[in-house]
């Protein structure tokens, strides 16, 4: 069932153009400039009324959080916290009444993530559920919610849900923009943006080559930095954490400009670092941070717009992803961070599909 590929893993990463579309087949609304989705079970006047979303996952599922996080905060103008599942089941935190609780999760039985909805449940929370596994338990459990529809995830490391994840979480972000303050005209140009985002990444995907070279050249590091700011922190810990489970190789995940209150001791010219560098907001500040980087005899891998001369005229080795808005640079970026984990661990020799250590579903505490 692995068709041509040799690892589930890359079957799943390749297979994004086309997830990515399910996520939003029949969910966007050119004409209203807007999303919907069936299984939600919430009003428009109890949608209107949400104040703040906490929203609550473990692993790569809370990294897209992260990232949900931005969105709504841009989007939709609505305060989120983000709280590991496994942190907030044993809090209390103070929720009012017009708090949603939303879930992410690809397989729906992680333990802690079920306890987490369960506990904010029986608070009286409303709570949602952004799920990939069909009439899975937390599926089940949730007042409502929304499918991937990116079809089983086999390889233990997660790929294909977590930008399916980030899509539901931007399409969500629109529906709730647009009971508030987001126009027809802006909503009309974030679902043409979407909806060209399968073929944007199929483009993306032509930057394996690039990514075999530098895997070559960094394979036998001990210890990997990725940075990022703003929406692409969230992509630096996942970049990172790819890393980790699948190569056993040492990552860490920073904003960018973090590093020189601490972490920047770490480099040396054996600890690379990978760079989100493409243009959008903070480019310039990032690239002063790679400058810091350089300064210190760290290599650095950038991955950058395609033909950005002034990201290759510092960086050691470039990576080239297609220029998108900036709310959805986690999901193309995601792509070249996969596939690299992938083809260090390969070159480490480790079973990428089946990572020591490491189960596809965890449910136990
Ligand atoms: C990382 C990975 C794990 C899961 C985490 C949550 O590649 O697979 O970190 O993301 O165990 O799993 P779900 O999303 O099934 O709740």
């Amino acid at each position: 069932e692995k068709g041509d590929f040799p690892h589930h893993m890359l079957k799943e990463i390749y297979e994004q153009p086309e997830t990515l579309a399910n996520a939003m087949r029949g969910r966007l609304e050119a004409d209203n400039a807007t999303a919907h989705f069936g299984g939600l079970n919430l009003g428009a006047q109890q949608l209107r009324q949400i104040d703040r979303v906490v929203m609550t996952a473990c692993g790569t599922s809370y990294h897209a959080a992260l990232v949900g996080e931005y969105l709504f905060e841009e989007l939709a103008r609505v305060p989120v916290e983000v709280e590991y599942a496994s942190e907030l089941r044993y809090r209390n935190p103070p929720m009012d009444r017009n708090t949603v609780v939303l879930a992410l999760t690809q397989s729906g039985e992680t333990a802690d993530t079920l306890a987490a909805l369960r506990e904010s449940k029986r608070m009286g929370h409303t709570t949602l559920a952004i799920c990939n596994a069909v009439g899975s338990s937390i599926a089940r459990e949730a007042d409502g919610g929304v499918y991937l529809h990116a079809g089983p995830e086999i390889g233990v490391a997660s790929t294909k849900a977590f930008t399916s994840q980030v899509a539901v979480l931007a399409m969500l972000a629109l529906y709730l923009g647009r009971t508030r303050h987001l126009s027809s005209t802006q909503g009309q140009r974030i679902i043409a943006e979407l909806q060209a985002l399968p073929d944007v990444i199929r483009k993306t995907l032509e930057c394996h080559d690039q990514v075999k070279l530098v895997a070559q050249k960094y394979a036998g590091a001990k210890n990997v930095l990725y940075l990022g700011r703003q929406y692409l922190y969230p992509v630096a810990l996942e970049g990172a954490l790819k890393l980790k489970e699948i190569s056993y190789i040492h990552a860490e995940g920073y904003p960018a400009a973090e590093m020189k209150h601490g972490p920047i001791a770490l480099v040396d010219e054996n600890t690379p670092s990978v760079f989100l560098v493409p243009r959008g907001n903070v480019f310039d500040k990032v690239m002063s941070n790679m400058q810091e980087i350089k300064a210190r005899g760290g290599p650095v891998i950038a991955i950058a717009s395609a033909g950005d001369h002034e990201v290759s005229a510092v960086a050691d080795d470039v990576i080239e992803i297609p220029d998108v808005p900036e709310y959805l640079q986690p999901i193309v970026t995601a792509i070249p961070l996969q596939l690299l984990a992938y083809e260090i661990a390969l070159l480490c020799g480790c079973d990428v599909d089946k990572p020591r250590n490491l189960a596809k579903s965890v449910t136990v505490e």
